[in-house]
């Protein structure tokens, strides 16, 4: 099973249009396929869940899209927090959360604060994020460490770099699902996925169901990760 499995949402909008709707109510039917995935995460013994539901990118959307995105979160994030507690799931976020409207941002940090203590699976929701942003801030934080003289640069190593990033507290996903049919990373996780298993189909996030979730997990379970190592150096396919 892998510890931390990472989503890229995608589909909500065609899911929409194909059915003569805004875009904005294929976000609000994608809210039953994050419930759906979250319960059979937990079910299952995944430790770490993060789906991607807001990019750097998004920003550039039509305001009015943001604007029912945002109020989505909000909504969604309140109203879900009973069920969070009752399923042992600690909610967290990673992303340039000053960027997001207050009462957005009040009500993740309510929820964030409230779940603290659960300890059945980490829920990890990337908002206003981008793989990118992340290792630029985290260069930043690296940079002023070297010009105070608390860091040498030829320490500099892969743990240092992973402590600086948001992900830092959690550990990289083994499998990374993207929904849609598109085949690419979009800007997510980029430094975390590197030894990542991709799983892409093309069901859209609205209609993702639980069984589509085990079907990836079977999938996963099913290739061989060798980390740059030969077959018959992997103890356990050899
Ligand atoms: C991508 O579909 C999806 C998003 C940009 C937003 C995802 C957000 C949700 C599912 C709701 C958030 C809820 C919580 C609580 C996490 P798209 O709009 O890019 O679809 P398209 O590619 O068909 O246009």
């Amino acid at each position: 099973m892998p510890r931390h499995v990472a989503i890229i949402m995608d589909g909500n909008g065609r899911w929409a249009l194909q059915k003569g709707h805004l875009r904005s109510l294929g976000h609000a039917h994608g809210v039953d396929a994050v419930r759906a995935v979250t319960e059979a995460a937990a079910e299952v013994g995944v430790e770490y869940l993060t789906l991607y539901a807001f990019s750097t990118e998004n920003w550039r959307r039509p305001q009015e899209e943001i604007n029912a995105l945002m109020e989505l979160l909000v909504h969604t994030i309140k109203s879900e927090t009973d069920t969070l507690m009752k399923n042992g799931i600690k909610l967290e976020a990673i992303g340039n959360l000053e960027q997001l409207p207050e009462s957005c941002n009040n009500q993740l940090m309510e929820t964030v604060h409230a779940t603290r203590n659960n300890n059945r699976m980490t829920l990890i929701l990337a908002l206003s994020y981008s793989g990118r942003w992340d290792i630029i801030e985290a260069t930043r934080k690296i940079a002023r460490e070297v010009k105070s003289g608390n860091l040498n640069p030829e320490d500099i190593d892969e743990d240092v770099l992973n402590n600086a990033l948001n992900t830092a507290r959690y550990p990289n996903p083994e499998l990374l699902i993207r929904t849609s049919g598109e085949q690419r990373i979009s800007n997510f996780l980029l430094w975390e996925i590197a030894y990542a298993e991709m799983h892409f189909t093309p069901v859209l996030w609205p209609d993702f169901t639980k069984d589509d979730f085990y079907t990836a997990l079977l999938d996963y379970q099913n290739r061989e990760r060798r980390f740059g190592l030969t077959g018959a150096q992997i103890p356990s396919i050899s």
